[in-house]
């Protein structure tokens, strides 16, 4: 997908289809009425005062202009009412129209941005519509060989203007998304694939990728290296799998070499089975979906890299499957994780705390200013909050603030749940430190109280995306299937790091 920017009026750019917002109950287009008097305004008069739209938010309407402008068609596209506008309606109003545009088989559509009096800066806005088409159009389809060429596939959205400062800012903001978009659609592209070509080795060639050509690095370690180093908590769900286990770390370093970097973890499950403690049948085929934490991170960090952002990031992603081979984990065994600190395995389908117990351990080696966890942790987290937002715990009040109002900046918003101590006997073991269940109330919470015991003395937020990784309906930007959850929230984590915690 390619974004063009030109100069001129909209009214008299030769587009395919162009879109102009409404805001619900308004006369005029939400685009200004610079663009849109004259033929264009009475077409769009017509429709508003025959009843058969309204403005209502994501109501889309196609109008044919019968050579009256130079555009073939516009696009409304409804806000909803003007007073609960947000960036987030934006994104799904934009997503809308590009979606209906790509249904009539155009190849390009044309946006003007100029809408006025919203208490957005004209840079929010430019980028949340160019990013909610681009997401929005997102589809996975290289597994389909039958009828190719009935796959409907945009290449361009154009964004005209005709003043200079606005082109400027239009520049940017595309730039930016551009590399935001594609790092999410890596990730999405990552959380599809099956099973079967998304092994741990496939994940570790991925991130080779990524780090080709930008200022990232990257090792992994396989099994011996990691037997050698003790990671015994990882190590013993990979034992399930004949498919080697990798523990991938990607640095990209934007500042100096002195600076403590930001550490992101990423749960890797490239397939959860369960292990012996087996899942039902029904619906375990989404548990491909299992390793969107560790997708999120190398998106985010391709992101970080691309925007050259000031800043060390690294990405630590232990990758395994979860299967119940005849070394695989059993309930009972007793692992001897790489902090020293030993588990008692209850259930071998908790088995993500037990990879990322390993790399919290590994993350303190950096002497980290902060750690981001992110994984499809627990159905527990899933049921309590469903899929529209992530669930979040950490042990730091600034850290938590700046995931925040991330969350609220990009839509991908989190909702914090409580690490209280009443929850850590829960998971205490009678024969070893902990246990790696803490039975079914309160699931996602003692998840995370698990993890807290191998966050070390850092700033430490883990956010359980079990929910939103995956959607069951498409959402308005967001097609159903992967969703490629947290890495937008990182990355504008990562932009904001040196500003203040409140939004800009
Ligand atoms: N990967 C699953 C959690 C999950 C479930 C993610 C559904 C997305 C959708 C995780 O490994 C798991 O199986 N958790 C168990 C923990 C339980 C055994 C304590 C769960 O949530 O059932
Ligand atoms: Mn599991
Ligand atoms: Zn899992």
């Amino acid at each position: 997908m390619k974004i063009e920017i030109k100069k001129g009026k909209p009214a008299e750019y030769p587009a395919e289809a162009l879109v102009v917002p409404l805001f619900e109950d308004s006369e005029a287009p939400a685009g200004g009425p610079r663009f849109f008097d004259g033929t264009v305004g009475a077409l769009i008069d017509d429709v508003i005062k025959n009843g058969d739209f309204q403005g209502k938010l994501y109501q889309i309407a196609v109008l044919y202009t019968r050579n009256s402008v130079p555009a073939k068609r516009v696009i409304l596209a409804g806000l909803g009412p003007k007073k609960d506008f947000d960036l987030e309606k934006l994104r799904g109003a934009y997503a809308g129209a590009a979606r209906q545009a790509r249904a009539l088989g155009l190849k390009e559509i044309t946006f003007c941005l100029d809408i006025s009096d919203t208490g957005q800066t004209f840079r929010q806005m430019t980028e949340a519509a160019l990013e909610g088409a681009i997401l929005g159009l997102y589809q996975f389809t290289p597994y389909k060989t039958l009828e190719r060429e009935k796959i409907k596939v945009m290449d361009r959205i154009t964004v005209v203007d005709d003043k200079d400062d606005a082109l400027r800012g239009i520049r940017a903001a595309a730039k930016t998304v551009e590399r935001v978009a594609q790092a999410v659609y890596f990730a999405r592209d990552l959380v599809s694939t099956p099973g079967n070509d998304m092994t741990p080795s496939d994940m570790a060639q991925a991130a080779r990728r990524i780090a080709k050509h930008r200022r990232i690095t990257l090792n992994v370690l396989d099994v011996v290296q990691m037997k050698k180093l003790g990671m015994h908590a990882f190590l013993g769900v990979a034992r399930g799998s004949d498919e080697p286990a990798k523990f991938i770390i990607l640095e990209y370093r934007g500042a100096k070499r002195g600076e403590s970097p930001i550490v992101l973890i990423g749960k890797g499950l490239t397939f959860d089975s369960g292990g012996i403690s087996i899942k039902p049948s029904e619906n375990m085929e989404e548990m491909k979906s299992d390793m969107a934490g560790g997708a999120a991170v190398m998106g985010a960090i391709m992101a970080a890299a691309e925007l050259g952002l000031p800043l060390n990031v690294i990405g630590l992603i232990p990758a395994t499957e979860n299967l119940p081979g005849g070394c695989a984990l059993k309930p009972g065994d007793i692992l001897k994780s790489f902090s020293g600190q030993t588990i008692e395995v209850v259930n071998t389908d908790a088995e993500g705390r037990l990879i990322l117990a390993d790399a919290l351990t590994y993350a303190q080696r950096y002497k980290p200013a902060a750690v981001i966890d992110l994984a499809t942790l627990t159905g527990a987290c899933k049921v309590a909050l469903g899929d529209h937002v992530i669930g979040m715990f950490g042990n730091d009040g600034p850290l938590k603030e700046k995931v925040r109002t991330a969350g609220e900046q990009t839509g991908e918003r989190v909702w914090e749940l409580p690490l209280w101590e009443d929850y850590h006997e829960l998971i205490k073991s009678d024969v070893a430190d902990f246990k790696n269940t803490g039975g079914r109330a309160g699931g996602a919470i003692t998840a995370a109280a698990f993890l807290s015991k191998f966050a070390g003395n850092f700033p430490w937020v883990h956010l359980d995306i079990a929910g939103p990784a995956w959607l069951a309906k498409d959402k308005p930007y967001t097609p159903k299937g992967a969703t490629g959850v947290g890495v937008r929230l990182l990355v504008q984590c990562l932009r904001d790091w040196k500003c203040d915690a409140s939004p800009a």
